[in-house]
């Protein structure tokens, strides 16, 4: 008899105790090798070698590439022992040669495909170039690492193909790994082993131990070196492996049981269909977890199907397992047997009606195996015992249907779902079924279909993870976030702002992707600037405001063949529903370019169009921070205000009734393409409106230099557009036709919009943008009533800027101390207001006084509020701020 031993640290040793058992031929029940039994002490001995191995870096240290040369010579020493295999494999398990035969070259396949993929396609470092952040600006990526020691737990059934599998997925993923073979199937893993002793795998990468499950499952399983366990068997036994793991914590994946059905629809060819339910069954004698155990089949041709079906049960030769004309070899253990055989009576006794087997086989010369006949119960309901629990022998029940819903409701009623079969010449209506079953692998006509890159596991109580495909190899590796932060400055990084009093943020982030052309007459380029950005289809975007004001004609003529279309529906502050219906029209129109025409509600909904023309589905899908990678629709931006300042901005301010406030879509690749000021577009803008849209720059430009996240750059651009409007807002109000100040209007709420995008602003924009949600303030008038008020609170936080602010309006703050400086700037912005025309007071612009509270909570909330020179956080304070605007 040939006597096997445990290879433990890359040597093949008989167990520390000395211990030995018999492995026992399933087809003569007799005893046809020894096996060293390993103990505590050895698995021991194994998962310090497996960990040794590991931390040396021997392996692990590897790249993928060189490890891929390394299992591919493993891969070769398994090829030359293809024969032993087939033989051995039949002797222990049971299988028959016809099957046995496949492993040498199924093994050293699934080696070489799972290196090839590991070093060639997995995804071991991977950018993650959404920031979806605002506040920590950097890279990051993610790396996948090997987990450590990996301990592998197989069942009887396919030895050597799960060896394959444990120790396969293991290694090439950089693990080291120990692995525990069915006690009743020791064999094939250790000349597995033998092949990677020959192919110079390190030791200690691969360990082998035989031996009892439950003494070594108790060490593997709470051995605090060991990182992870993959185990395939039993649903019990994986509940307690579970259990063992949770005390150290490591990764469990299981691979259980099944009681997987078979749906025979009643357009099946039928002859596919009995060929499909019989091997789905009775392949390795049912001994197979994702066999399809229960056979659905549809009434309008059940009689007929079970009639064949049992015609080809009764046809398969059983007989002794190394005979090469056999179809059914012996069940694995007597214990097996008997199982088996109690099942059965289960069975009948639960009133289910026999159709063939039941009973075991006498094969000729082999009179003491473990045969039985394949068995076909009819008649069954999905309530009885055969039908609920795994029998794993060869037992198929069949369930009469009659409807579609019916079959998909038995196939689901069940706490397993490892796999499940679908006959049907309709492939739509297969893969309609294959969608409703709750299960981790459908066939369709088809059934033990398995492929190296297709993954395999279990719904439900079948287990979790997944083992081959990326997916398999994936649950070996573990994932590292790595995050290289931009700004190596902890005066600059906002998180950890929350633990300094200091509110300043010196990192300057500036970019200005947009073409700004400024000029009278400069309208004449938009139809190059389409050119320019590749567009051949233009919709129009702008209000009825506008359009009445005879704007949009001036575009349509100045966009010649490249006009598509218009979209005027854009009410002030503006709507997701608007978005949508926007992007409905560019949709059909075929329009690849936007060119706006409006103030910032008409911008913000036409950049809000971009993204959503660009990336599909709803406006809604794209109320996002930094998430996107790539250039958006191109958009061209034709102010009509003294205002906003969007068009060069990141930012889009939508109104959404399902979140109750303004949301922002916040997004460097949002920021239009070309900005045209051509101070024809502001010339009919009546006068309250000039001076809210300014005041809008104003404050913009304001918070923006009192923002905690000014910076030089932001601060001349702020402190010209102060300068531009202190200067030229009087002079447009005194002569609307005064088209040199408008332009300078213009310039300056661009010049604002480049500070507001560096900044992002303070308390008066978050105090206007929720004065604009609860009361229909239009933005610009909330703005310039806030801002003086809120310069005031900011007064000590934010003194020298404010000075500046003074100065640039023309105020002499030589003998004013800070504070007093500070304070002339916001009497300063108060002068020019009232000068102007501008609302004081919020009862003035339809505010209800009662509002003011809630106003308040909501002010504190909003984005804009994080930035203020003085931190905002009691709404006290903010509501005091509104009663003093009120
Ligand atoms: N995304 C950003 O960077 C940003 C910055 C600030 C404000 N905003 C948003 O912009 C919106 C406010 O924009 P707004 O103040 O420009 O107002 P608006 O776009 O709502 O326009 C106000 C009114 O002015 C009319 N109008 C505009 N130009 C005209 C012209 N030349 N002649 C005659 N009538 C004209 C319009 O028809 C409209 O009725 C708010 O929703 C605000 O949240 C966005």
């Amino acid at each position: 008899m040939d006597h096997y031993k445990l290879f433990i640290d890359g040597e093949f040793v008989d167990a520390a105790g000395g211990a030995t058992f018999q492995s026992i031929d399933p087809g003569t029940g007799k005893p046809f090798a020894t096996v060293a039994k390993a103990g505590k002490a050895d698995a021991e001995a194994a998962v310090a070698a497996a960990r040794r191995a590991f931390d040396s870096g021997v392996w692990s240290g590897l790249t993928p590439v060189e490890r891929a040369v390394k299992v591919n010579a493993f891969a070769d020493q398994v090829a030359q022992l293809t024969l032993r295999m087939a033989v051995v494999e039949a002797m222990d398990s049971g299988q028959i040669i016809r099957l046995s035969k496949v492993w040498g070259r199924q093994g050293s396949g699934l080696l070489r495909n799972f290196a090839h993929y590991a070093a060639r396609r997995f995804p071991w470092e991977e950018e993650i170039p959404y920031a979806g952040n605002v506040f920590s600006p950097g890279r990051d990526y993610i790396r996948r690492e090997p987990i450590g020691v990996c301990v592998g737990i197989i069942p009887w059934n396919f030895p050597i193909s799960m060896a394959f599998w444990k120790i396969g997925h293991a290694i090439v993923m950089g693990n080291t790994v120990v692995l525990k073979p069915a006690s009743a199937t020791p064999l094939g893993a250790l000349i597995i082993a033998e092949a990677a002793k020959a192919a110079g795998i390190p030791k200690g990468v691969i360990n082998v131990l035989p031996g009892p499950g439950g003494e070594l499952g108790d060490v593997l399983c709470t051995h605090p070196a060991v990182d992870k366990i993959a185990f395939t068997g039993s649903t019990e036994v994986g509940r307690d492996i579970m259990k063992m793991a949770a005390d150290s914590v490591k990764k469990v994946t299981l691979e259980l049981g099944g009681k997987s059905a078979n749906i025979i629809c009643p357009d099946a060819d039928i002859d596919l269909a009995v060929e499909g339910a019989l091997f789905g069954t009775f392949f390795h004698q049912g001994q197979v977890c994702e066999s399809g155990t229960r056979v659905l089949v549809a009434a309008e041709i059940h009689d007929q199907f079970l009639e064949k079906m049992k015609r080809r049960a009764e046809g398969l030769r059983i007989g002794y397992q190394l005979d090469p004309t056999t179809h059914q070899g012996p069940l694995a253990s007597s214990s097996q047997l008997a199982t088996v055989e109690d099942y059965v009576r289960i069975g009948r006794e639960a009133g289910a009606q026999l159709v063939t087997g039941g009973e075991r086989a006498v094969v000729k010369g082999h009179e003491e195996g473990y045969f039985y006949k394949p068995t076909i119960f009819a008649g069954v309901g999905n309530d009885m015992r055969i039908a609920r629990e795994e029998i794993f022998g060869p037992v198929v029940c069949v369930i009469k249907y009659d409807s579609e819903e019916e079959a998909i409701q038995i196939a689901n009623d069940s706490i397993y779902g490892l796999a499940g079969g679908v006959f049907s010449r309709s492939t739509r209506r297969a893969e309609n079924i294959a969608r409703q079953i709750r299960t981790g692998t459908m066939w369709i006509n088809n059934y033990h279909s398995f492929g190296d890159f297709c993954p395999f596991g279990g719904y439900k109580q079948s287990g979790f993870g997944r083992e081959l495909g990326h997916e398999g190899l994936a649950e070996y590796t573990q994932v590292k976030r790595v995050h290289v932060s931009a700004v190596a400055d902890h005066k600059a990084n906002f998180t950890m702002k929350m633990f300094s009093d200091d509110p300043t943020l010196p990192f300057v982030q500036y970019s200005t992707p947009t073409m700004v052309l400024a000029g009278h007459g400069c309208l004449a380029s938009v139809a190059r600037e389409v050119v320019r950005l590749r567009g051949r289809r233009a919709m129009v975007m702008t209000d009825a405001g506008v359009r009445n004001a005879g704007l949009f004609d001036y575009v349509r003529e100045a966009l010649g063949d490249f006009y598509a279309g218009v979209f005027d529906r854009i009410p002030q502050d503006s709507d997701l529903e608007t978005v949508d219906a926007a992007t409905d029209a560019a949709r059909a129109l075929g329009a690849d370019i936007i060119v706006s025409v409006g103030g910032g509600s008409v911008i913000d909904t036409a950049k809000a169009v971009c993204v959503t023309l660009k990336n599909g589905g709803r406006a809604d899908d794209h109320i996002s921070l930094q998430r996107l990678i790539e250039p958006q629709t191109p958009h061209i931006v034709i102010p009509t205000t003294a205002g906003t300042g969007s068009e060069v901005t990141n930012t889009a301010v939508i109104k959404s009734g399902q979140a109750g406030r303004k949301v922002y879509i916040v997004e460097n690749f949002m920021v239009p393409n070309t900005a045209i000021l051509d101070p024809l577009f502001t010339l009919t803008l009546p006068p309250h409106l000039t001076v809210t849209t300014a005041m809008d720059a104003m404050t913009h430009a304001v918070e923006a230099l009192t923002s905690i996240k000014s910076n030089p750059i932001c601060d001349g651009h702020a402190l010209n557009a102060v300068r531009l409007i202190a200067d030229h807002l009087p002079r447009v109000i005194e002569n609307g036709q005064d088209e040199q100040s408008r332009l300078n209007l213009q310039i300056a709420a661009t010049t604002a919009g480049w500070a507001f995008n560096i900044s992002q602003v303070g308390l008066a924009h978050a105090m206007a943008h929720t004065l604009g949600w609860l009361a229909k303030v239009p933005h610009g008038s909330a703005c310039g009533i806030a801002l003086p008020a809120v310069m005031r609170f900011n007064a000590d936080h934010a003194t020298e800027k404010l000075a500046l602010v003074a100065r640039s309006m023309g105020v002499n703050i030589v003998d004013l101390k800070g504070r007093d400086a500070a304070l002339a700037a916001a009497e300063a912005v108060e002068a020019l207001m009232k000068r102007c025309g501008h609302p004081m007071r919020l009862r003035d612009v339809g505010v209800a006084e009662d509002l003011l509270p809630t106003a308040a909570l909501h002010a504190i909330a909003d984005a804009p509020a994080m930035f203020n020179a003085r931190p905002v956080g009691d709404p006290a304070l903010v509501e005091q701020l509104f009663k003093e605007i009120y």
